[in-house]
């Protein structure tokens, strides 16, 4: 699917102006950043693999639909970020960052009590659709001789490990090793390559359905994430702003640092915080 409005050619590529592509970008941080970018006077591409939260994401945003476009893209198929890149090209002229941020966690359960649907989504949304979506963004940029990619990480990049979180922190930890090897591959091209670190947020990921089921939160998870979770708006609002001012190859943008864990954890002795309260979804 396809959603924009009819825009200037004069407006097209605007020097000042940065245009973007955000994979899984049609609720949670990706949402949040492409309403910050908007914000930023950008222009920004927003996809998703379902229609309906796209049409929702579209909606929401319709005070800058002069700078929108909606592509729907689900990022297991290669062919259809090479369409998100094409219309995305069509429409801009040119794509000055493209940002690798759909991904899906996975059932609390060990490697062998997943079922092979959910084993594949995991790897293939998180990994594979950060591999495909980086090949295609390199393929248009060399061909405009610049631009910026930046993936996103999760639970395990640092490799951290956790009973029940196998498959997501591989898929996150072989992503991290992905991203390095792809900026030292990108050295030279005048193209920039970015990992994104977005600490741990109160999103559809965490509360809502996983590959098409309900989430149970249990009192642990609740209790970690009021201490050291965030609203995706605050971490889309640090990371876009870091994004912006971006200039290095190879760089690496965290929001939650050892620092602010370990001032989170002293705060949490005087103050009590409930992320959950206003959290909503469609069953
Ligand atoms: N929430 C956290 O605590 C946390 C922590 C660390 C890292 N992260 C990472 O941050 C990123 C965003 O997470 P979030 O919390 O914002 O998740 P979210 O609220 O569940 O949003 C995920 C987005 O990805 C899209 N998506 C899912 N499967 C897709 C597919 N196959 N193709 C294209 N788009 C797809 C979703 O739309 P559709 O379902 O409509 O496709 C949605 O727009 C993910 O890479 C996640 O691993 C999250």
């Amino acid at each position: 699917m396809i959603r924009s409005r009819k825009r200037s050619k004069k407006n097209r590529g605007e020097k000042h102006l940065k245009n973007l592509v955000i994979t899984g970008s049609s609720r949670g941080l990706g949402f949040e950043m492409a309403r910050k970018f908007l914000e930023l006077g950008c222009n920004v591409t927003i996809s998703g693999s379902s229609l309906s939260n796209l049409d929702k994401a579209w909606l929401s945003l319709k005070d800058y639909q002069d700078r929108i476009l909606a592509v729907q893209c689900d990022v297991r198929k290669r062919d259809q970020l090479f369409n998100l890149w094409q219309k995305s090209q069509d429409r801009w002229g040119k794509i000055d960052i493209w940002i690798n941020n759909a991904g899906i966690s996975q059932q609390n359960n060990t490697l062998w009590g997943l079922s092979a649907d959910d084993t594949d989504n995991v790897v293939q949304t998180n990994l594979m659709g950060t591999i495909y979506g980086s090949q295609v963004a390199m393929q248009g940029m060399l061909k405009q001789e610049e631009g910026r990619i930046y993936n996103m990480e999760g639970f395990g990049s640092n490799d951290m490990m956790r009973r029940g979180l196998n498959l997501y922190g591989t898929s996150k930890r072989a992503l991290t090793y992905f991203t390095r090897a792809l900026a030292q591959e990108a050295e030279g091209n005048n193209i920039k390559v970015g990992a994104l670190s977005p600490g741990m947020m109160v999103t559809e990921f965490i509360t809502g359905p996983t590959v098409g089921k309900k989430k149970e939160i249990n009192e642990e998870t609740r209790r970690i994430f009021n201490i050291l979770g965030d609203r995706p708006e605050t971490v889309a609002r640090f990371l876009v702003d870091e994004m912006m001012k971006d200039k290095n190859n190879g760089s690496h943008i965290v929001w939650l640092t050892r620092r602010k864990v370990m001032f989170r954890f002293f705060k949490a002795i005087f103050i009590k915080r409930n992320l959950f309260d206003q959290i909503t979804y469609d069953d």
